[in-house]
């Protein structure tokens, strides 16, 4: 089984937008290996499980109706120390505080459409990996 790995949302404005072949360049020009990948649109329910650790803060609904607004592209991603390494890419969660060069940087458009989501830690790329891709150690 792989451990080096962390999971990725393209999330729906990018996709929107035709930013997804270009997030999927800067992904492997990063090193990155893309182990599993398809388009899917959350439920209402998918989105609330997924964001579960955020009910409650002023920013949950909005999230909720914005991760659900279109579809999205999910990804489990391997790369040596990939949790961190992944957060580096992307860069910090508002596009604007992003250091250049970061995928968030370059594609992000306000904290809450900010192009790609990273798992923030192995056991939740973990738990995230598994809620998309049921059984993916055998990616
Ligand atoms: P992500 O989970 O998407 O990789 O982002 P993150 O760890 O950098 O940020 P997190 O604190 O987990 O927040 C999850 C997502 O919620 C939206 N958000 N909006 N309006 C706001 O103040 C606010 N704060 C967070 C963003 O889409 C963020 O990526
Ligand atoms: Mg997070």
């Amino acid at each position: 089984m792989c451990t080096d790995f962390t999971f990725s949302i393209i999330k729906p404005n990018a996709v929107r937008t035709g930013k997804t072949g270009p997030i999927l360049a800067r992904i492997n020009e990063g090193g990155f290996e893309i182990s599993a990948m398809r388009m899917t649109r959350m439920t209402n329910p998918q989105a609330e499980s997924f964001y579960s650790v955020h009910r409650g803060k002023p920013f949950y609904e909005g999230l909720i109706e914005f991760m659900t607004s279109g579809p999205v592209v999910v990804m489990i991603l391997k790369h040596e120390n990939a949790v961190n390494e992944f957060r580096k890419l992307i860069g910090k969660t508002d596009p604007e505080q992003a250091e250049s060069g970061t995928i968030r940087k370059i594609f992000g458009v306000s904290v809450q459409m900010n192009a790609v989501h990273g798992s923030d830690s192995v056991e939740n790329a973990e738990r995230e990996a598994n809620f998309f891709f049921a059984g993916f150690d055998r990616y």
